[in-house]
């Protein structure tokens, strides 16, 4: 055991001296959220032996089937959070309605979450995970929709936790993006990956991958048809993209962080907006991948740009190298 090891506290407890004034709130929200994160990874860890597999019996307001581990996810980061004194409001996919938290019991942060992503691979043991966004409760907002409904402009910190192999902690802020990966002896996530940063395209070691559902090409539009058909035929002497797939967003946007390439969730003929959800998912994983120096696009513009109007908003995404979504944008240019 490496008794130099740096953890999440003590590390956003440094974070803190960067800022006098800092009243160490969010320290003790994340710690929360870690207790959350912890809880679902032993509870991910142990669901065929829990019998947490299968459905709940129960349907989302995005028309998702609720699985056993999103219902127990999502309890664990709402009773958690709302315990930490720290969180004004939330709202999470699994819940019609923001949650407010009981006056006796409000802070000054708000977070939205996915609390497990990816659900439909729990079942047959793909790697799954949890997404979350935190702001601060505007001064001036006259209703805690207006809390939650805010852009990723304003994000105060955002990231995602990864129950594969190992599970892990990926955090940004505004100073930057770090890796911390679960001592399950100590349980304590433990800084394994500083300043993280995603390799550029060409440079040695960076891949070249797109990542999208191609069972969906028949619906994709004229944008994104030439897009990926570049990508499998180049012009002149580049190489084709492999094609890397798993269908959970938090995996093929990590893989995307540390080897390189371009993640799409497009709009469809069947689907105007995709469907990732703009507040839980698109936001998060856009800030922590522009963050680590890659972009983010709806085809128009940054993902960050964009004011939620509704909780469960989605919006067509694409996500990483910054030349490629740069080809992305310039398609949609051609093709609006
Ligand atoms: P969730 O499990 O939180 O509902 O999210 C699932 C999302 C996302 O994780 C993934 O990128 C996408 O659904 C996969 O959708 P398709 O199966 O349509 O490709
Ligand atoms: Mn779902
Ligand atoms: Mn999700
Ligand atoms: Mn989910």
């Amino acid at each position: 055991m490496d008794t130099e090891c740096v953890t999440v506290t003590s590390f956003v407890l440094e974070q803190k001296k960067k800022y006098p004034g800092a009243s160490g709130e969010l320290t003790i929200l994340l710690n929360a959220l870690l207790t959350a994160i912890k809880a679902c990874a032993a509870a991910v860890r142990k669901a065929g032996i829990a019998k947490l597999y299968g459905l709940a019996g129960s349907s989302n307001t995005t028309g998702d089937d609720q699985k056993k581990l999103d219902v127990l996810a999502n309890e664990l980061f709402i009773n958690m959070l709302k315990s930490s004194y720290t969180v004004y409001a939330m709202a999470s996919e699994e819940n019609e309605n923001l949650i407010e938290v009981e006056v006796p019991k409000q802070g000054k942060y708000v977070i939205c979450f996915d609390p497990l992503d990816g659900s439909s691979n729990i079942d047959c043991l793909v790697t799954i995970g949890s997404i979350f966004g935190i702001w601060k409760k505007p001064e001036n907002a006259k209703t805690p929709l207006e809390c939650i409904l805010q852009s990723g402009e304003n994000v105060r910190c955002a990231g995602y936790a990864v129950y594969g192999s190992a599970c892990m902690l990926v955090l940004a802020t505004k100073d930057g993006v770090n890796g911390f990966t679960l001592d399950p002896s100590i349980g304590e996530f433990i800084l394994t990956a500083p300043n993280m940063q995603m390799p550029q395209l060409g440079a040695k070691g960076s891949q070249r991958i797109y990542s999208i559902n191609e069972g969906y090409a028949r619906n994709w539009d004229k944008a994104t048809t030439e897009y990926v058909h570049a990508k499998k035929f180049p012009e002149g002497k580049d190489k084709p993209f492999a094609n890397r797939y798993v269908g959970s967003m938090v995996a093929d946007v990590h893989r995307t962080l540390l080897y390189g390439g371009v993640f799409m969730y497009p709009a469809t003929k069947e689907a105007k907006d995709g469907k990732i959800r703009l507040l839980y998912e698109s936001i998060p994983m856009s800030y922590v991948v522009e963050k680590a120096g890659g972009a983010s696009s709806n085809g128009q513009h940054s993902i960050l740009k964009i004011q939620p109007e509704k909780i469960h908003q989605r919006s067509p995404i694409f996500l990483g190298y910054k030349e490629e979504i740069e080809k992305i944008e310039k398609l949609y240019e051609k093709y609006p």
